[in-house]
């Protein structure tokens, strides 16, 4: 375990023998991991492996065909429509493609979460809380334009922004840096870092960015065969003589 990180802290997500096929494609198989208050947890693995789709388990967007996932100590399968909404309140999720509304500007992109969950008690006004998300990404100047009119690494930050409006407790990034130049990946892992740093949340964060991977993670999970077939520190990846695994960190 990495510095700085509880293990004696109940798991903030806890999945057990999580199982997810398509069909006859089994995508997770017997996937078991504890994540931890305030870990920086870094998913990789091969394209088409599973790792988005061990997310939206985590975050209930895809059903898995059997096994446990606790999160904050709920099992998610337990609990209904509203409770899933009031647990999805406190996950943020950053999309692999940002997945901004096209026909919104920015404020209204950024609102959408917002009006979306009514129901929390917000006690900034909305304008408030837009502008806070703005200025934590440095993009307080985009708030009138539309996405088409953002460079890809400021769709990201946009992106990284609405999710953290409602101030999470957990936040998952599905390939927060792919696409961008290396400068801009570089300014976005700092970003995620501060921003972690600035609200003590926990992340989980799928990347094929080595630099990312060494500069974020407090550990590695290796997704493969459908299960998490090996953990350890960036160093401990990094080292690993598994072919497989020496294949990503070589590159
Ligand atoms: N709704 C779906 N219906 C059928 N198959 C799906 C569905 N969603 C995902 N899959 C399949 O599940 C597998 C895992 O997909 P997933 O998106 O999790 O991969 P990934 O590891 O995130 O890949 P990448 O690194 O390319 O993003 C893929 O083979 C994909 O085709
Ligand atoms: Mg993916």
């Amino acid at each position: 375990m990495a510095p700085g990180v509880s293990q004696v802290a109940q798991p903030a997500i806890e999945i057990i023998h999580l199982a997810k096929a398509f069909g006859s494609k089994v995508v997770l198989r017997d996937f078991n991991l504890g994540i931890f208050p305030g870990e920086n947890l870094v998913v990789m693995g091969r394209s088409g492996i599973g790792k988005t789709i061990l997310i939206k388990c985590i975050i209930g967007l895809v059903k898995p065909d059997s096994g446990t996932l606790r999160v904050f100590g709920q099992d998610i399968s337990k609990l209904n429509h509203h409770e899933l909404d009031d647990m999805r309140m406190r996950i943020g999720f950053v999309f692999q493609s940002s997945a901004l509304y096209d026909s919104m500007t920015v404020r209204q992109n950024l609102e959408f979460p917002l009006r979306r969950h009514r129901r929390k008690k917000i006690s900034h006004s909305i304008d408030e809380l837009v502008l806070e998300a703005l200025t934590n990404v440095g993009l307080e100047s985009a708030i009138d334009l539309m996405p088409s009119e953002l460079s890809g690494g400021m769709r990201k930050r946009i992106g990284i922004a609405r999710s953290l409006i409602l101030n999470p407790e957990i936040i998952l990034y599905d390939e927060p840096t792919t696409g961008l130049d290396p400068i801009t990946s570089e300014e976005i892992v700092h970003l995620m870092l501060e921003l972690q740093k600035k609200y003590k949340t926990t992340s989980v964060i799928i990347t094929h960015d080595t630099v990312l991977a060494h500069e974020a993670a407090n550990r590695i999970v290796f997704l493969s065969d459908g299960i998490a077939y090996a953990t350890g520190t960036y160093d401990e990846m990094k080292s690993s003589n598994d072919p497989e695994i020496k294949q990503f960190f070589t590159r």
